[in-house]
């Protein structure tokens, strides 16, 4: 056999061998993202009570977790289960979370779709709030059309109520979690701001 000739037998070889190694990643990988899901969706069982069908929740004090960021769904979690932010209701059902579990419902949650629940604000509230958010620059973390990314939540489409009791939470300090993010932002805002922004975000699709 000559030099050149075997050279290209190798070079067919290698190829194959990738050619079957990314086959075989390309099957695996979805896989394993569906068995993640699998996974996130039968450890949810016990959340959805709470937080709706697929994390679509209708009770004002329970948030909305479908579509929310996975990143930032696994570290309210962590938050939750190491004291950093507390709720009477909430942190217990954080407590005996292993990692795994809170990223298999962090994936979970974030892979279903957003149902909003538009609360009737009148359109002059709505207006105000989108005033006050372009003066406070909410969007410069929040993202445009407060959509969220990574470690910073979205929160357009969420459960007015619950924003209100955030940005009250935030101000008054009893919400602790947000590395002075948000305290700073909430420390000027009225009653009125705050309910306006609420109304201006909820309304966000
Ligand atoms: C008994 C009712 C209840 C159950 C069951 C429950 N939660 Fe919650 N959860 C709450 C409440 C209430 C809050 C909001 C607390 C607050 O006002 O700060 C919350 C907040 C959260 C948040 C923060 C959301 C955000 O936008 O900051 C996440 C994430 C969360 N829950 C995930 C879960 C998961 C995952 C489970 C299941 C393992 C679960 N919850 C079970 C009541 C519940
Ligand atoms: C400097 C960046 C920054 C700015 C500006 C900012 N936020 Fe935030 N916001 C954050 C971060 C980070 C968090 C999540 C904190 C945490 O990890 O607990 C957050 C959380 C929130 C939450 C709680 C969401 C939930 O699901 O619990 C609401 C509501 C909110 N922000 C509304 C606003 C509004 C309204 C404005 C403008 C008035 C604003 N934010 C401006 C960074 C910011």
């Amino acid at each position: 056999m000559t030099g050149p000739m075997l050279r290209s037998r190798c070079h067919a070889t290698r190829r194959a061998w990738a050619a079957l190694l990314c086959g075989w990643f390309a099957a695996w990988l979805p896989l394993n993202a569906r068995a993640d899901a699998e996974a996130g969706k039968a450890k949810a069982q016990v959340c959805v009570a709470c937080h709706g069908p697929m994390g679509n929740s209708t009770t004002p004090d329970y948030p909305i977790l479908a579509g929310q960021t996975a990143r930032y769904i696994y570290l309210q979690l962590r938050d939750f289960k190491e004291g950093r932010r507390s709720d009477p209701r909430m942190s217990p059902m954080a407590a005996n979370l292993s990692r795994e579990d809170m990223q298999d419902l962090a994936d979970y949650f974030a892979a279903q779709k957003l149902v909003t629940v538009p609360f009737k604000s009148d359109s002059a509230s709505i207006e105000a709030g989108r005033k006050k958010s372009a003066e406070v620059l909410c969007t410069m973390c929040h993202l445009g059309g407060f959509a969220g990314q990574n470690e910073i939540p979205r929160v357009s489409g969420q459960l007015y109520p619950y924003i209100v009791k955030q940005l009250q939470d935030f101000r008054a300090h009893t919400r602790t979690n947000d590395a002075g993010n948000m305290a700073s932002v909430s420390r000027n805002l009225s009653d009125e701001d705050i309910r306006n922004l609420a109304a201006y975000v909820n309304n966000l699709q």
